[in-house]
């Protein structure tokens, strides 16, 4: 284990990332948004195989909000060209080493050739036990709550739900991910210091860790940092101290 590590008692289940801070980086390098991107994916890689190493259980990457679609036309279709590329390039890396993708976010928005790798790569990786990687794409949280939140109504509608069983577990066993314990750290890259509509039900005793770093150039040992200051941290989960 690299030097400084955490022990793997300590390691949290489930992190979560928002990988902000390409743009900014690639400007500063004198490269195009897209570079910046294609870096990242890069990082990305590197920093799912530090969890694993470490025992994290889940990772979640926001790789695409609903928001994002906004983008520069020309960005969007950039960034979709690099995850199609990044799908067909590292699936099987992924599978060999016992990763289990699977996808959240509003997937009939994503162009129908991604939408069949995605199907693909989760089919393939659906056993594997090493770490359940969650990539968000073309996700938004309250989306997210809102689609609940009807289906529930609908439950209800239909007499298969009365109103008094929509509690807190009713709730998030409609999310996306309602067999995924919740996050324990969220790390977000680049200094800024929102979770910009990024699971917001599942985050509400997470353990926030803001890394002054634009995302290509963390590393696995900011990683490990990372998990270092959530160990020191002490979690309540709104009792007293
Ligand atoms: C935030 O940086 C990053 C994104 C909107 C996309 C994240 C995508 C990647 C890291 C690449 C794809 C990843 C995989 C795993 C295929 P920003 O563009 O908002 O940066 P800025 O705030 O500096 O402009």
């Amino acid at each position: 284990m690299t030097k400084g590590s955490p022990s793997l008692s300590h390691v949290p289940q489930h992190v979560a990332i928002i990988m902000d801070g390409n743009g900014r980086w690639a400007r500063e390098q004198g490269l195009s948004r897209l570079a910046g991107h294609q870096k990242g994916s890069e990082v990305a890689r590197d920093i799912i195989r530090a969890a694993a190493d470490a025992g994290v259980g889940y990772i979640t990457l926001f790789a695409f909000s609903s928001e994002n679609w906004r983008r520069d036309p020309d960005e969007v279709t950039g960034l979709m060209a690099l995850l199609k590329h990044y799908l067909e390039t590292e699936v099987e890396t992924l599978h060999q080493e016992g990763v289990k993708l699977r996808i959240i976010g509003e997937r009939h928005l994503l162009p129908n050739n991604i939408l069949a790798l995605i199907e693909d790569a989760e089919a393939k990786t659906r056993t594997n036990k090493k770490i359940e990687l969650i990539m968000a794409l073309s996700y938004g949280s309250r989306a997210e709550i809102v689609n609940a939140a009807r289906e529930m109504a609908q439950k209800v509608r239909d007499r298969r739900l009365e109103p008094e069983d929509i509690t807190e577990e009713a709730l998030s066993a409609h999310l996306y991910t309602s067999d995924v314990p919740d996050p324990d750290l969220l790390i977000r890259t680049s200094g800024e210091q929102r979770i910009s509509n990024y699971l917001l039900w599942q985050l509400a005793y997470t353990e926030f860790v803001f890394v002054n770093k634009y995302w290509p150039n963390f590393t696995p040992q900011d990683f490990l940092e990372a998990i270092e200051v959530y160990h020191g941290r002490e979690r309540r989960y709104g009792t007293a101290a």
